[in-house]
């Protein structure tokens, strides 16, 4: 059966000159105001990504630490090309200095308690974004013209999922969290959620 989609296209998206004769969408190609604005959020949230992993490593003497946090920075950094491969830079987000700056505090300020307080900051961030990237993937999935691009997303999501395991994996080996440890883990959800909501605009 011929793939074939037909994509409703805003008043906006028409005049961003977006086409739907493609049948499938690649990196380059001029997307949907709505598919933008969640890749702004994306791109903002690797990001920050790249900012916690080199926060936690400019505090971090653990040697495990620092290899978890290495690891993730640099599959961070491949999330940060992909996305970026996506959006041109007329659509990143006016806010990226402080997204980052937020990402450094992200990781630096719990790296200076100690891995404890990085293995569970890392999870619940990573919670988070996992359930981000769903969001998308599902948003997405509804036109066949989005195929590579959700594979991108899907592949971003399977990397975060395993950060967040890694994360949990290694949060195991400490005794239970203080209320301080599970009040900062609720801002930095809270947090990042409040941040994508802008990100969609800024
Ligand atoms: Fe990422
Ligand atoms: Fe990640």
């Amino acid at each position: 059966m011929a793939e074939s989609a037909a994509v409703q296209l805003s008043g906006a998206d028409k005049a961003q000159g977006f086409c739907a004769s493609r049948v499938h969408l690649a990196p380059g190609d001029i997307l949907p105001a709505w598919v933008f604005s969640h890749l702004r959020t994306d791109h903002a949230g690797e990001v920050g990504a790249v900012c916690i992993y080199q926060g936690v490593l400019q505090f971090a003497r653990d040697p495990k630490l620092r290899a978890f946090a290495e690891h993730h920075l640099a599959t961070e950094q491949k999330h940060l090309r992909l996305i970026s491969d996506w959006l041109p830079a007329s659509q990143y987000s006016r806010l990226l200095p402080l997204w980052r700056l937020a990402g450094f505090l992200t990781g630096a300020l719990p790296a200076l308690f100690g891995p404890k307080a990085v293995y569970a900051t890392i999870e619940a961030v990573e919670t988070f974004v996992n359930q981000h990237y769903e969001e998308q993937i599902l948003a997405l999935a509804r036109q066949i013209e989005f195929r590579h691009l959700r594979q991108t997303l899907l592949d971003c999501q399977a990397d975060e999922v395993t950060h967040r395991d890694e994360a949990a994996a290694a949060f195991k080996g400490f005794s239970q969290s203080s209320w301080m440890l599970r009040a900062w883990c609720a801002m930095v959800g809270a947090g990042s959620k409040a941040a994508v909501t802008l990100i969609r605009h800024i």
